[in-house]
Order: structure tokens, then C-alpha cells, then sequence
């Protein structure tokens, strides 16, 4: 049986009932799904959300389902792929290189064509498509996966990019100056030409996993959906390119058109995932031909820069690609954690300190990966990686800010920070070695002040459930 996006939500369903948040309430597309996905995000709540009665901008109740916080939670993203939450680093490489054969279908074995609508039938706006921060223009699709193909090979590109949903048949459409799709713009319009898009919207996690990967220039990712799903992904012609331009197959829905030339429009402002609204800036657009889609679609929304957007679909192949690049220089490195919290520009490794200059060697390894690296923190491998306290422990008693600070000034960075001094992409990059001093010979203990604990014998003997009522254990006050 083909995996999609509802073959997921029915296995969750049975594995994880509990994992499920059903919403029966009405609720507006406009917002408030925001609002109630940001509150238990900063409650650390991390249901996937079916929200059954969205309401659209003009009142009325959509007939499509909003699914979204698919992927937020740490957990259930590396169960779907059958990889440790905790070994992210390592194991998540191996299955976004793993690729697979696309396998084409009849059209009428395509779900997403049971619905087939073009020219002045297209209305955009009765799909649920959320506004997220009060300051964005209007409905932005943030689950669309752009796909465009270089004009001389014929070779498609499938990216995330966002989609501000302006009129029944038009969208602004911004493609950073960096993306693959952005390469694709430029080829095509230097030809003369309008650039073909179709965007889809709802898959299986794993395939939208694997369409994530980042690969080279021109390379399909549709392999990559496949390999990352265990199962070939099955390919249908679009409607107004045909073979030109191949979707998939059991999407919930797919948005066909064209990226018209040399046609910019104000795109924005926009609440961008470090958590701050960008600025408004000239952008592409998307002249509307075509929508498919099934007849019962579920809308796939994302939590713009929450748990929901970071997780999957970026915090793990960057783990990934820190951990083999780190890797093939410092054997003792032994994980790589990118935290939510610092939404990219944070990443914490742990090493395993044989010798002094380790830390410093692994912050030097790692800002090379990825601008977006700004603060790197070293931890020992006594620590709990993936505990920020036991990190942030760390740096206030394993670290001197005169010896262990590494600074580097004028370093390129990810343009999406307001601390930076002007607008530009140069900025100050670092990390701090927050690793104890390595023992001072080999086999020769580590002299560093003991940490804290209970006897072994007494800490194996007092076990909470025999004194605490479990049923009553989460109702205790909390403290931070
Ligand atoms: C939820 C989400 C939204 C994104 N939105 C955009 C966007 O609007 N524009 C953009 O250029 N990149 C965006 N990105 C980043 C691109 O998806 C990412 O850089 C991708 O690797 C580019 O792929 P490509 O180089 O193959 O085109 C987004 C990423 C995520 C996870």
C-alpha cells in the first residue's frame, strides 16, 4: 500500500492514540490554529493536531481538515524514520542518501488528481491555508514543496518554500538567492521563458523528510523520498506540463503555474523562523493554472519557527551533515544536537576528551558547515547532550571565558539575525570549549573536582514509585 500523509495520521492512530490531538471545535484558519499550536509549543506539548472544522477568512467552514505539528515532535519524526531520537547524527545521514526509483501511475491511479480544476475554476482560497504572525499580509501555504525543473537537463528540484496566498490564482513566492529553485528561475527566464512550478502540499513525514535532503545541482529529490520512505515514490504527470513536470502521485494536493518573468511584487513582512518578523522585500510570483487534489484533502499546515517547522526538517540533516564533516577530522567527536531553541544558529557536540585542544578543534570543525552555525558549545561525555541544563551546566563551572572562548570576527552568517551590526551577511561566529581538562596521561584518571551524587546502593534502593502515587506525580508543582 502506498504511503501518504493519511496512511501515517491511521498508523499514529494505532501505535500512538495519545499522540494525537483531535480538534472538533471550529477554528479559524486566520491565527488561531497558530495561537493554540504556539501555546502548547511553549507548553512542550508536541501533539500532531487535526483541527476538523477550520474556518475560512469570509466565515464559512472549510470541508478540509487542517493537519499540522506533523512534525514537531523529536520523538515521533525519528520513529517515523526508524532512527534513535538521541543518534539523529549519525543514522539520519545514511537514510536521506539511501534513494530509490521513482515508479510513474496511470492518472487514474493518482489520488491527487481526483480532483481537477484549472483556469477561473481555481479558487485558492477555499483551501485553510493558516496567517501565522500578526503582522504577515494574509494566508501563507508553509508546507508547500516547490518543484521546478532545470531547463537544459529536464532534471527536477523539490524544495520547501513559502507561499503567501494572495488571490484565488495568485501567490508571492520567495526563493533565497541560494536555493536550487532560484537557479532554476534564472535559467528559465534567461531563455525568455516563464518558469513552469507545481507545488505540493501533504505527504507521508518520511517522504517530505527525504524531499528536505539536501543534494546537488541539477538532482532530483523524488529518489530521496523514496529511499527515505522505504518505498518507491510513485510520480504522476502534472496537468499543464505533463511528463515535463512529474508530481507525486499520493499528495493531497498539487498547485500548478508559472513563475511568470521578470514580475516582482512586495512580499512580506513575514515572521520568519528565528522568531522575528523579516522584512518586506521584492518577490516572484505564481501565476495559477491548474490545483488538483483529493476529494476529502487534508490541508498539511506547518507552526512557522516553532518545534513543528525546526525538527525534522532542518534540525536533522543539519545534525547530520555537523556530525559526518566533524567526524571525518576528530574521531572523538560522539554526537551533535541542534536544540530548538536556538533555532539554527546553536549546535552542542560531545567529545570524548583524550587529550587538551579537543573542544577548540571541534568548534573550529564545525562553523564551516553551515552559516547558520553561530554558537557551538563542546560538552564532555559525562553530560546529557540533550539536556540544555546539564549543557549550560557546562559552560558556567568546565569553562574560562578568556581560554576557552573561540571568536571569529568578519565571518560570513545567515542574514537572518537582528543582532547583526547592518543588514549584510558578515557577522561574529564562535564557540566555547565547556569540556573539563582531559587526564593528564593515558590511563591516568582526570583531575577535575567530583561530581555529586547518592551512593550507588542507596540510589538503587529508593525508587520514586514506591513512595510517590504515579497517577499524581505530573500534578507537582514544577520549578525552572
Ligand atoms: C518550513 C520551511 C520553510 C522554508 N521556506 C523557505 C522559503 O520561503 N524560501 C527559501 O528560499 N527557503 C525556504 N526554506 C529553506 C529551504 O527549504 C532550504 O534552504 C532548501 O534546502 C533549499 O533547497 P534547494 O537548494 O534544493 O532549492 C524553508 C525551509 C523550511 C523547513
Amino acid at each position: 500500500m502506498p504511503k501518504d500523509l493519511r496512511s501515517y495520521l491511521a498508523e499514529l492512530e494505532q501505535t500512538h492514540p495519545e499522540a494525537i490531538l483531535r480538534i472538533k471545535k471550529p477554528l479559524k484558519a486566520a491565527y488561531e490554529i497558530s495561537a493554540l499550536q504556539r501555546k502548547l509549543d511553549a507548553m512542550k506539548k508536541y501533539p500532531v493536531i487535526i483541527v476538523e472544522r477550520p474556518i475560512l477568512d469570509n466565515g464559512q467552514e472549510s470541508p478540509f481538515p487542517v493537519v499540522t505539528n506533523l512534525t514537531a515532535s523529536r520523538e515521533l519524526c525519528a520513529e517515523v524514520l526508524g532512527i534513535n531520537p538521541r543518534r539523529v547524527a549519525m543514522e539520519y545521514a545514511a537514510r536521506v542518501n539511501n534513494q530509490m526509483e521513482t515508479v510513474v501511475v496511470a492518472r487514474g491511479d493518482a489520488p491527487v488528481k481526483q480532483v481537477v480544476e484549472k483556469g477561473d475554476e481555481v479558487d485558492l482560497l477555499k483551501f485553510p491555508i493558516m496567517t501565522h504572525n500578526y503582522m504577515d499580509p494574509g494566508p501563507y501555504i508553509g508546507t508547500g514543496f516547490v518543484t521546478t525543473v532545470e531547463p537544459e537537463t529536464g532534471i527536477d528540484n523539490t524544495c520547501l518554500q513559502r507561499i503567501w496566498v494572495k488571490g484565488p490564482r495568485r501567490t508571492g513566492y520567495w526563493a533565497a538567492i541560494t536555493s536550487h529553485s532560484m537557479q532554476n528561475i534564472i535559467r528559465w527566464w534567461e531563455r525568455g521563458e516563464d518558469m513552469p512550478v507545481a507545488v505540493w502540499i501533504g505527504h507521508h513525514p518520511a517522504a517530505i523528510a527525504g524531499g528536505q535532503s539536501r543534494l546537488g545541482y541539477p538532482e532530483s529529490h523524488y529518489p530521496s523520498m523514496g529511499g527515505v520512505m522505504g518505498q518507491p515514490l510513485r510520480l504522476v504527470p502534472s496537468e499543464t506540463f505533463g511528463e515535463r513536470l512529474m508530481v507525486p502521485a499520493d499528495a493531497e494536493m498539487v498547485i500548478e503555474g508559472y513563475v511568470p518573468r521578470d514580475v516582482f511584487e512586495a512580499e512580506g513582512p513575514f515572521g520568519e523562523y528565528p522568531g522575528y518578523i523579516g522584512p518586506q522585500r521584492p518577490s516572484n510570483v505564481i501565476e495559477v493554472s491548474c490545483v488538483t487534489y483529493r476529494r476529502d484533502a487534508l490541508y498539511h499546515g506547518i507552526g512557522v519557527g516553532l518545534a513543528d517547522h525546526l525538527v525534522l526538517l532542518g534540525n536533522f540533516p543539519l545534525e547530520a551533515r555537523i556530525y559526518s564533516v566533524v567526524k571525518s577530522v576528530l574521531p572523538e567527536l560522539m554526537n551533535v544536537y541542534v536544540p530548538i531553541s536556538g533555532r539554527r544558529n546553536h549546535v552542542y557536540l560531545q567529545v570524548k576528551k583524550t587529550r587538551p585542544g579537543i573542544g577548540k578543534d571541534a568548534i573550529m570543525a564545525a562553523l564551516p558547515c553551515d552559516s547558520r552555525l553561530k554558537h557551538v558549545i563542546v560538552v564532555d561525555e559525562d553530560m546529557d547532550l540533550f539536556n540544555e541544563s546539564d549543557v549550560l551546566w557546562s559552560v558556567a563551572y568546565r569553562s574560562q571565558w578568556d581560554k576557552d572562548l573561540v571568536v571569529v570576527k568578519g565571518a560570513a552568517v545567515f542574514p537572518l539575525d537582528p543582532s547583526l551590526p547592518s543588514p549584510g551577511n558578515i557577522g561574529t561566529r564562535g564557540g566555547i570549549d565547556a569540556t573539563a581538562p582531559p587526564p593528564i596521561g593515558i590511563g591516568l584518571p582526570r583531575f577535575y573536582q567530583m561530581i555529586n551524587k547518592t551512593p550507588e546502593e542507596v540510589a538503587q534502593a529508593i525508587q520514586v514509585e514506591d513512595y510517590v502515587d504515579p497517577a499524581h506525580l505530573a500534578k507537582y508543582p514544577t520549578s525552572y
